[in-house]
């Protein structure tokens, strides 16, 4: 499978560009960035066979799939022109600035009959697979309560450099906010799970005001305060298929002891779903217990993924490889599903999270 890549910042070097290149039977093949600099040093790092001068150019190539990580307000644009070039893609997520915008798009591509994925990489991941086993074979019943506690230190950290200045992540017009940037994946998780879910209401305030500009020069003097206008925490309610009710607090700026617990309840079962210190979903452990047992037990997982990559980017690799290998397959049987993620997913995903920014009229 020959692959292309748009946008070699940040992330891409963490996971798609290594993913790509170390996957069995997948070719990366070409990569274009607006930064010139940035595509040749990615192409030198990761093997490309070429460096795209244009976006125009690297559509003309006789490519697979396309794995779009580019900013979310870059999508609407370098998307319509993937879809009229007629490739199959992987968009990082957030896809797009708002639900309208990736309804369209999804539109778009249904039209041409093009395979569309999000990079929603942990529905890879083995413990959500068992989870989803367990939930799917009945053990909650019908479903009663799911409560999720989300937190971390992103915007706070100052070892995470791309975090540390202004940049998109932190601009609702750019696709930026905690929610769209961060909580995106454990929504996803319950859509992925439970087969839905509708919000409610939200409270989704920004206690960080302003950022300050990155420095011109590595190490150079940081540039001014600029505002923040998305939110870094919030507080969220949803309605889960059935009608249980649903709550997510989840928050990007709370320096010490980062956490993600997960709470699901059914009439036949319940689930706990523990990020540990860790906070995230690669360290969780996953207990279970079920009417009529004594106590809870630990669902044992059968697929670990390698000792020690728990977290960080070998362990964001490993779960893109494997949806990298999910899309193969799909595009191998001329299907256009699979376990994936879909710019209709991520615009079920919008569509939730612009309900719970609306402000809540009293
Ligand atoms: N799946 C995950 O777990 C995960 C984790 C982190 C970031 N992300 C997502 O990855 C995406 C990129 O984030 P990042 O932190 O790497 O940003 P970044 O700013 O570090 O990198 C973006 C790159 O895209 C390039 N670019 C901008 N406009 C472009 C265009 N029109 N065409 C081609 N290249 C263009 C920039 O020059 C830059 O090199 C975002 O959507 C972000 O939310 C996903």
């Amino acid at each position: 499978m020959k692959v292309g890549i748009i946008g070699t910042g940040n992330f891409a070097r963490r996971a798609p560009l290594p993913a790509v290149a170390s996957s069995p039977g997948v070719e990366l093949t070409a990569v274009f960035d607006v930064d010139a600099a940035s595509a040749a040093n990615a192409a030198e790092t990761y093997g490309a066979k070429t460096v795209a001068d244009s976006r125009a150019q690297l559509l003309a190539m006789p490519l697979d799939l396309l794995f779009i990580v580019s900013p979310p307000y870059t999508h609407a644009e370098v998307l319509g022109d993937v879809i009229d070039a007629g490739v199959p893609f992987i968009c990082e997520k957030p896809a797009g600035i708002s639900s309208s915008q990736v309804s369209a798009l999804a539109a778009r591509a249904d039209a041409r009959g093009l395979l569309h994925a999000v990079d929603h990489e942990f529905r890879y991941e083995p413990r959500v697979i068992r989870l989803k086993q367990a939930i799917d074979a009945g053990y909650l019943g019908k479903l009663r309560l799911s409560a999720l506690t989300l937190v971390g230190a992103f915007a706070v950290d100052p070892e995470i450099d791309s975090m540390r200045w202004w940049s998109f992540h932190y601009s609702k017009p750019h696709g930026g906010g905690m929610l769209p940037h961060y909580a995106s994946h454990l929504i996803d998780l319950h859509r992925h799970l439970f087969g839905g879910l509708e919000a409610v209401a939200g409270y989704t305030p920004h206690l960080i005001d302003a950022k300050p500009q990155r420095p011109n020069t590595p190490g150079g003097t940081p540039g001014p305060m600029r505002p923040i206008d998305a939110e870094d925490s919030a507080a969220l309610t949803a309605r889960l298929p059935g009608g249980a009710p649903s709550t997510i607090a989840a928050s990007f700026a709370c320096p010490c002891m980062p956490s993600l617990t997960w709470v699901m309840h059914g009439d036949r079962g319940a689930l706990i779903f523990d990020g540990g210190t860790g906070g995230w979903v690669g360290g969780a452990t996953l207990r279970g217990m079920r009417l009529g047992e004594a106590g809870p037990v630990e669902i044992e997982v059968d697929d670990r993924l390698p000792e020690g990559i728990q977290s960080g980017s070998p362990y964001y690799q490993e779960l893109i490889k494997r949806l990298l290998q999910d899309v193969r397959q799909a595009l191998g049987k001329s299907q256009r599903t699979g376990r994936f993620a879909t710019l209709h997913d991520e615009a079920a995903i919008w569509k939730a999270i612009e309900t719970w920014r609306a402000p809540v009229s009293t």
